[in-house]
């Protein structure tokens, strides 16, 4: 539609104003719209108040119809009462993160973890003043023990990258709490459609949902969602810092959570029956996934998660670089990317991706071994998968 007055102007002007509005009254798209405007028109100083009374659309850095529909979508989905959506699940946690801390502040964090968020509290909430200690949170004893006066913040994964550990959320949380301090969930292997950390005593949930949550390894983007009082200091210091995500990212996410729902239940049980699998393997010496009955916290995972344990679980091989290399060259359904939670089964070898940073003794000291494997499960067929996982056992190890 023409806005009304085109027909009176020259045309280096009426290139610029045809089609620049049209009737979104008259329109009500099936599908979400992208928009990807950076800033909307005001009519007035009077409508321009009402959008920032109301929390309407300005300029993009502060809002987007996009990213709001991302937001909300996340906030339903894990079940708390606000949410932000960020450019990365980096930009989420170090939004999050910086947004709830100030120098003089101890944070006790879970001591295996996606690497990088490690290196936040290392090199950069260091730097600020807010300094981090590290326990074991599969032991409730070494939790007790690292708090200090001064700890406002526990940190930790509900299950933990690369070694699939279980923390128990509810005795975390309640340890947090009792000693006046908050606790930060990264859900990003479960996502709020297998657990929601806020409903088992969390305060904050931060995801990467680049991972499962988007599903299709094109978009990455992230969110924090919890109680409004911290997530409204979150969007603050994102308006600030500038940790939003674009519309077009913001758009492809929600559109890839359209099926989160059943994508985690195929995944996680083709997960299930592979980590069986390789149980059973002579060729495989551990295997981390927490519906087998050997994982150290299934009873707690049964607890937490009922039947469905996730989609990522990891492997120890012989730290035999060659022969590795064999299998994974034998591999023809799971695929080497240094991502997770697509709809294809992919693996990642955390000593030289996630964890590279440490040396080998740090790496070590934390359960990471130079045979380990890493694998997030698609939703294949489920023999299909098993039968690419045998054969390329089969062929890198049977002497
Ligand atoms: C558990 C976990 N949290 C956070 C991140 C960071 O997410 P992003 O790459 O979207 O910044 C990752 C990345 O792999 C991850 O595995």
């Amino acid at each position: 539609m023409m806005t009304e007055k085109t027909d009176d102007y020259n045309f280096e002007t009426g290139i610029l104003e045809a089609g620049a509005y049209f009737a979104f009254s008259a329109s009500e798209p099936e599908a979400l719209p992208i928009h990807m405007s950076t800033a909307h028109n005001v009519k007035d100083l009077d409508d321009l108040q009402k959008r920032y009374d109301e929390h309407g659309f300005c300029y993009n850095r502060n809002r987007n119809p996009n990213r709001t529909a991302l937001a909300e979508l996340m906030t339903y989905i894990e079940g708390g009462e606000a949410s932000i959506a960020c450019s990365s699940g980096m930009a989420a946690i170090s939004t999050a993160l910086l947004a709830n801390t100030k120098a003089g502040n101890h944070i006790l964090s879970d001591k295996t973890l996606y690497g990088e968020t490690i290196e936040i509290f290392t090199k950069i909430l260091a730097k600020y003043g807010v300094e981090t200690t590290f326990a074991d949170f599969t032991d409730i004893e070494q939790v007790k023990k690292g708090l200090k006066p001064n700890t406002t913040l526990l940190y930790t994964e509900t299950v933990s990258n690369p070694l699939i550990s279980v923390p128990d959320i509810k005795a975390v949380s309640e340890i947090a709490h009792a000693n006046g301090a908050i606790l930060i969930i990264d859900n990003t292997f479960m996502t709020g459609a297998l657990v929601k950390p806020l409903a088992l005593g969390a305060d904050i949930v931060v995801s990467s949902l680049t991972k499962f949550a988007n599903g299709h390894s094109d978009a990455v983007c992230g969110a924090v969602t919890g109680a409004a009082k911290y997530v409204d200091k979150a969007y603050e210091l994102q308006v600030l810092l500038g940790t939003q995500s674009d519309p077009f990212s913001s758009w492809l996410v929600c559109r890839g959570i359209r099926t989160l729902n059943l994508r985690v239940k195929k995944q996680a049980e083709n997960a299930a029956a592979l980590a069986k699998m390789f149980e059973e393997s002579e060729y495989v010496e551990a295997v981390y996934h927490p519906s087998l009955e050997s994982h150290p916290q299934h009873e707690l995972a049964v607890k937490e998660f009922g039947e469905l344990f996730g989609g990522m679980l990891s492997i120890e091989l012989p730290e035999d670089r060659e022969r590795m290399n064999k299998f994974m060259d034998n591999l023809h359904i799971c695929h080497y990317a240094m991502t997770l939670g697509g709809y294809r089964t992919t693996m990642s070898y955390p000593p030289m991706s996630s964890h590279s940073d440490m040396s080998k003794e740090e790496r070590m000291a934390i359960g990471i071994s130079d045979g380990l494997l890493r694998i997030s499960v698609g939703i294949e067929n489920t023999e299909d998968l098993l039968n690419d996982f045998r054969q390329a056992l089969e062929a890198a190890y049977k002497s």
